[in-house]
């Protein structure tokens, strides 16, 4: 399944690929590394309803712990102006933006443990817990 998924998305990516940005863009990156989580993140969930083997989704959750923990930092100033679906209290409360990000690393590194410990019904447990913080984010920092 997760195999499946990530080389649809490879497909997916190379197919655009033949585009090639030519400059650093923070708004585009930041929201295609969004993108990645959310499909990552659908993966870890079709894998857990199709009751597979949670062992393969250790490098999957350990991803997003990874990418969460960097995702703040690509909101310097300026970057408000744009394309972009972030709310203005990412700017004015930079310290619960990052609290929100941080809680959210937290529970994706659980369940990175509790993936490779191949347990289950912890993961199944988990999985919600991390797209509840997904959505604490989004309520106070992400429009509608
Ligand atoms: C710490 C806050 C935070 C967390 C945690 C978070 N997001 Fe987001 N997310 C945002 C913000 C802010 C944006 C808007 C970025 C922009 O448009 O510049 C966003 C954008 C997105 C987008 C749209 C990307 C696009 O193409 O425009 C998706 C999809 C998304 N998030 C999914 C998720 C999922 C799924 C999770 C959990 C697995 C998650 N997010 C966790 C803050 C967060």
């Amino acid at each position: 399944m997760t195999r499946k998924l990530l080389l649809a998305t490879t497909l997916a990516i190379a197919t655009a690929g033949a585009v090639q940005a030519q400059e650093f863009n923070i708004i585009e990156t930041r929201q295609a590394g969004q993108d990645l989580l959310s499909g990552n993140f659908s993966g870890i969930r079709a894998v857990v309803a199709a009751k597979g083997d949670v062992k393969t989704l250790e490098n999957p959750a350990k991803a997003m712990a990874r990418w969460m923990t960097q995702f703040p930092t690509t909101f310097p100033a300026g970057s408000d102006k744009g394309p972009t679906k972030a709310l203005p209290a990412v700017w004015s409360d930079p310290t619960g933006f990052r609290k929100a990000a941080s809680d959210f690393v937290e529970t994706a590194e659980k369940l990175t443990q509790l993936a490779k410990a191949g347990d289950a019904e912890g993961v199944a447990a988990q999985v919600k817990v991390v797209g509840d913080a997904c959505a604490a984010c989004h309520r106070t920092y992400r429009q509608r």
